[in-house]
């Protein structure tokens, strides 16, 4: 069967483990424009997995698929060795996928704490009701929710912006709170729509470095969409390129690199 493709060693000794989400033929049609053309990839256990390619090439409806924002129109999404039916964004989270969004979608007034506990909503099972009748209960998944995200916190060293109101902080700390807040939610598949869009050269080594240990650490499988190449070269094990909503690549970033079609589409040509 095609989603129990044999794991693989990457080349600096990294396991990659067996299929966990494959995107089957998919098309998605916004009226007349088709954002994504009967394209088929699939991320493994353990992977970071990049999707590159020109501005307006699809890359954010592809994320959108995967977090059950859009339903494509054809194919198939198949997450851990089961197709998925069409699905509500808050169903998709609580199979254990988490997304950051290329402009940042956090609550300016919040404090950043409060911003990253509503990362553990998908995790609340107490309602109103319930925590009225089952006060213990709720107590413990509060208690439990504190500590997820206090973790969260001292792993991406955000510890001294914990009570700042989200709107008064720069840009890259942004960045990382929303990421933070993704995190919360323990998700098994990560996806970060352009994580380093905008930052300067100091934040995006900070950046890197936290997506790398995510991985590491939390064992998270990572989708990243990124246009700086240097980046998705020192990250990713596999890169999926599109262009106009096909899929022109599929590989190793240096089988990307050296694919003509690819060199002509995207990386012989100036882009942000
Ligand atoms: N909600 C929508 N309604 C109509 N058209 C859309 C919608 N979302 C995306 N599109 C169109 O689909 C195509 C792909 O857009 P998408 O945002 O996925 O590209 P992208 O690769 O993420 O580009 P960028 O690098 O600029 O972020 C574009 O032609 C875009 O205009
Ligand atoms: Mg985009």
């Amino acid at each position: 069967m095609k989603d129990t493709v044999a794991p693989y060693t990457t080349a600096d000794g990294r396991q990659i483990g067996d299929v966990l989400m494959d995107m089957r033929g998919i098309t998605l049609r916004f009226g007349g424009v088709e954002a994504i053309k009967d394209i088929s990839f699939d991320i493994r256990e353990g992977e970071i997995r990049a999707i590159i390619g020109p501005n307006g090439a699809g890359k954010s409806s592809m994320l959108n698929v995967i977090s059950g924002f859009y339903n494509p129109q054809d194919g198939e999404v198949w997450f851990r060795g089961a197709k998925r039916p069409p699905m509500k964004p808050y169903q998709v989270a609580r199979q254990g996928i988490a997304r950051t969004f290329q402009n940042i979608a956090l609550f300016d007034g919040m404090s950043v704490l409060d911003n990253i506990m509503t990362g553990r909503l998908t995790h609340m099972k107490s309602g109103l009701l319930a925590q009225a009748v089952w006060k213990g209960r709720a107590e413990r998944e509060e208690v439990e929710n504190r500590a997820v995200v206090e973790r969260i916190i001292d792993f991406l060293e955000i510890q001294a912006i914990r009570k700042t109101p989200v709107g008064r902080l720069p840009y890259g700390l942004k960045k990382r709170v929303e990421l933070a807040r993704a995190l919360a939610a323990e998700p098994k598949l990560l996806l970060l729509d352009e994580p380093m869009a905008g930052m300067n050269v100091e934040e995006k080594e900070d950046m890197s470095r936290f997506i790398l240990d995510v991985n590491d650490e939390f064992g998270t499988t990572i989708a990243l969409i990124e246009h700086d190449m240097g980046v998705v070269m020192d990250l990713s094990d596999r890169v999926v390129v599109m262009d106009y909503g096909r899929k022109i690549g599929d590989g190793t970033p240096s089988e990307v690199r050296n694919n003509q079609e690819v060199i002509d589409a995207y990386l012989g040509v100036a882009h942000d």
